[in-house]
């Protein structure tokens, strides 16, 4: 390695948490098969779970499959839980008339939806003993930091704002992950409501993120090709995390028609919408995702009641491989990603980012 110092900041975080590559795969919640972090993680970068929709024995069971597949490291990752919805009967039944028109009829209960129940999550991740655990949408709670802690696991706190790096930093954050706001899936915003005023872009978030915390400083959102890893280390980033870029690859086993949507995307065919869980999130700008943002069409249920609500349309379109209506998460940077291995994404983004900063 030379002495550029992006570079020697870059091999301090690797020798700090075991790594040959500062490349991190972003916890990507059902797109995170064990097959994508094994390959990464053999690559020498680091494996990643978004752990959200699974059931404390899938946690166990994902983390021991990728033990098996590597001896490289991984990360599993929980969403901090919003205040439960606020539930409007009538609001919600115009959200499933529109969805009537979009899939199979919605009846009325498929808003009551409730996710894993985060303790229990807590505690499967604990039990799987991951060199790092990594949290989104806030701050884990002080009770369940004080055992991460105890048995020397590392905590990554995402933030898309320098306040929220900062309250991160505060309550023992090992590691904050910048997210700017061309990150594909979930904006990781603290408050759900402030999501879509606070949008910063990564250029402008990182380094004053960098300059407000004394802890490393990952970035993550719209990596991904060499120039934008070389980019958010000069900026100050000891590593990139990369989401979207990693769709097209075998083993993520993303259905066709996402991952061919991914490759045709050009920076301006995403946008952020509600439509799909009720959190902000970024997509390809599909039919649906079009027609759910025009003026006439129902507001989004809060989150998770959305998400429930949309669940036959979502199932329906993934069957049918139909990218009209498939939950198409993709960063901005979703046509830099190429169909190839995911290891040989690795390399080709580190040997890239090295070569320019020789
Ligand atoms: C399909 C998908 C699912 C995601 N799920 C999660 C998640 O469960 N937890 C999380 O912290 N971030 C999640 N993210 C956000 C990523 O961590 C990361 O911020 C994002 O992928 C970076 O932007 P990029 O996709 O342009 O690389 C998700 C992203 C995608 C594309």
């Amino acid at each position: 390695m030379s002495d550029h110092p992006a570079l020697v900041r870059a091999a301090a975080f690797c020798e700090t948490f075991n790594l040959r590559v500062p490349i991190l795969m972003a916890p990507m919640a059902g797109a995170c098969p064990a097959s994508l972090a094994i390959a990464v993680a053999n690559a020498g970068g680091l494996g990643g779970c978004g752990a959200l929709l699974m059931q404390p024995d899938a946690i166990k069971a994902w983390a021991s499959d990728v033990r098996a597949g590597s001896n490289g490291g991984f990360q599993l990752n929980l969403w901090i839980p919003d205040p439960p919805p606020r539930r409007d009967a009538a609001a919600e039944g115009a959200v499933r008339r529109f969805l009537g028109t979009w899939g199979p009829d919605v009846a009325p209960a498929a808003g009551d939806v409730r996710p894993p129940d985060f303790d229990a999550q807590c505690e499967a991740m604990l039990e799987a003993g991951p060199p790092i655990i990594s949290s989104i949408m806030g701050l884990f709670p002080d009770r369940f930091l004080a055992r991460m802690k105890a048995r020397g696991v590392k905590w990554f706190a995402n933030a898309t704002t320098v306040g929220e790096a900062k309250a991160a930093e505060q309550a023992g954050a090992d590691v904050i992950v910048a997210q700017g706001m061309e990150a594909g899936g979930h904006r990781g915003a603290f408050d759900a409501t402030k999501a879509e005023a606070r949008m910063v872009g990564l250029f402008s978030l990182l380094p004053a993120v960098v300059d407000a915390v004394k802890v490393p400083v990952v970035a993550t959102g719209g990596i991904a090709d060499g120039r934008g890893v070389a980019a958010c280390l000069l900026l100050g980033a000891s590593a990139a995390q990369v989401g979207t870029a990693f769709l097209r690859c075998p083993e993520a086993k993303v259905p066709g028609a996402w991952a061919d949507a991914i490759g045709r995307a050009l920076p301006e065919d995403t946008m952020v919408t509600r439509a799909f869980s009720g959190r902000p999130g970024r997509s390809i700008a599909t039919a649906y995702a079009r027609a759910a943002a025009e003026p006439a069409a129902p507001v989004p249920a809060p989150y998770p009641v959305q998400r429930g609500l949309t669940q036959a349309m979502r199932d329906a379109a993934m069957k049918e491989n139909d990218i009209d209506r498939i939950q198409a998460w993709a960063g901005q940077s979703a046509g830099m990603a190429r169909a190839e291995a995911a290891g040989d994404v690795v390399r080709r983004l580190w040997q890239d980012a090295q070569a320019l900063l020789r």
